[in-house]
This record gives C-alpha cells, structure tokens and sequence, in this order.
C-alpha cells in the first residue's frame, strides 16, 4: 500500500531534484555571461559576434548558424555531427580535439563549471 506521506515524500524529492536542476542552470548562465559572452549571443535572434549565436545549440549540428563564417578547421569537423552534452564537453575541454584548426581560443578545464554552463545551454530552445 502506497502511504499519502511517502507520496508527499516523494514529491518534494522530485521537486527538490528539479530546484537543484535550474540553480545548476542559473549558475551556469553566470558563467556563461562571465566567459563566453564576449564572443556569443544566447538568445533567438541575437546577432553573431566573434563566435556564432548559441541559441538552440543542443541538437543542432555543428558549424551551422547561418551568417556565420566558421573556419575551414571547424567545417571540415562537422561531418554531419550534432552538439550533444557529451561533445560540447569534449569541446568546452579542449576544442582543438574536437575540430582541429578552429577559431575558438578558450578552454574551460573545470569540469563542474563545464556541467554548469552545458546545463544552461540545455535551456536555450
Ligand atoms: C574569444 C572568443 C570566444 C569565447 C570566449 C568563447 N567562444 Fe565559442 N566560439 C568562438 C568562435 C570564433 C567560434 C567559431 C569557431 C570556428 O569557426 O572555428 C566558436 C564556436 C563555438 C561553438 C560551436 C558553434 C557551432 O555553431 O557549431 C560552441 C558550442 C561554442 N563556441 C561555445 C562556447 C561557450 C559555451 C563558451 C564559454 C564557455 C565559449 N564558446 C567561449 C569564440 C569564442
């Protein structure tokens, strides 16, 4: 039998679950806003700056934000490949082992600020 207090029990749990989601993500748009918006945008719409608009940047392949002129380096690695969490670790890592020869010089080699910031760009869709 189900008890109505194991219940509310594991509501809050899921629900604490999902807080702890979106201060993950906040926190990410703060280091977002600290170390790659001098160079992206975030938002639908915005314009390209030195690096291309990030917005929708989980699923989309890689090299493809119109108006942007990539590098033959980061062209020559798309190849029909996606942005998913794992790559955009690899790449936030070191983005020379993802496409060698592209434009992007910054690296993040924390790997809890690079959960942070991939959680908040899970929310840009
Ligand atoms: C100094 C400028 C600069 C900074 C800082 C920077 N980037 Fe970039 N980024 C670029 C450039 C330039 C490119 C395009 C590279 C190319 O064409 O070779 C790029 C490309 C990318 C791509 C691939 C986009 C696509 O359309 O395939 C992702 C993802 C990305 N950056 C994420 C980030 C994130 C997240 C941060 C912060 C943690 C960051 N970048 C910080 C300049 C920057």
């Amino acid at each position: 039998m189900i008890r109505m207090t194991n219940v509310i029990a594991m509501l809050a749990l899921v629900s604490a679950a999902a807080h702890a989601q979106d201060d993950t993500a906040a926190l990410g748009k703060k280091l977002a806003t600290n170390n790659c918006a001098v160079c992206h945008t975030f938002n639908k719409g915005e314009p390209n700056g030195q690096g291309p608009n990030l917005f929708g940047i989980i699923g989309r392949p890689l090299a493809a934000e119109p108006g942007f002129k990539y590098s033959a380096g980061m062209k020559a690695a798309a190849a029909g490949k996606v942005w998913d969490e794992k790559l955009l670790d690899a790449w936030l890592t070191d983005t020379q082992s993802v496409a060698p020869g592209n434009a992007m010089t910054y690296f993040e080699g924390d790997e809890a600020r690079r959960q942070k910031i991939i959680a908040y760009l899970r929310t840009l869709h």
